[in-house]
């Protein structure tokens, strides 16, 4: 067991309500088009399960892993590729899905990775957003929650690959 002590930060209840609008708000954006979601791995799994679920959509689900804090508590800058995508997704219209947005650095490597392979459209969500951590500029298109420049875990999000399953989002409060 972990002697990380950790407080809620987010309830699974105004997750799962945020979930709800950004699903809904991605429906009336994609009426009527084939989308293809891309989940970021590993941290985006838990919100892209719940997110899908909640776009009125024909939904292809693809998966692509990076690799960013190497289990720390800060960003290394340095994005390494863990899994490339099964499919092509040129000339399609995606939705990129990522769990947090810290420097930004990892965003605007995967738009570029995605850009890259030439989809028809690219929109990005991310569940939260530390705008005081932002190194460099970064756009996102729907964002869940804006936080401050917080470490935090669950609901997808880990520390040393713990807490992952945790349904709200929590601070780490101290360490002992
Ligand atoms: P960035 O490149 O600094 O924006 O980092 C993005 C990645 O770092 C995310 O996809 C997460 O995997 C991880 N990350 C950033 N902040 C946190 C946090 O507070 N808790 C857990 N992981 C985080």
């Amino acid at each position: 067991m972990s002697n990380l002590k950790l407080s809620t930060y987010i309830s699974e209840e105004n997750i799962q309500k945020k979930v709800k609008e950004l699903g809904q708000a991605i429906s009336a954006k994609y009426k009527g088009k084939d989308l293809v979601a891309v989940c970021i791995l590993k941290g985006s799994f838990v919100f892209f399960s719940d997110l899908i679920r909640h776009i009125d959509s024909d939904v292809q689900c693809e998966f692509f892993g990076v690799s960013s804090y190497h289990g720390g508590m800060s960003s290394s800058g340095e994005v390494k590729v863990t899994l490339d995508l099964a499919h092509p997704i040129e000339g399609k219209d995606v939705l990129l899905v990522e769990d947090i947005v810290d420097t930004g650095l990892t965003m605007n490597y995967l738009k570029a990775a995605m850009l890259s392979r030439k989809p028809k459209s690219l929109i990005t969500v991310t569940l939260l957003e530390k705008p005081d951590a932002l190194k460099v500029p970064c756009e996102v298109d729907y964002v869940g929650f804006k936080i401050k420049n917080d470490f935090v875990v669950g609901y997808g999000l880990d520390y040393q690959g713990l807490y992952r399953n945790l349904p709200y989002i929590a601070q780490v409060q101290s360490l002992n």
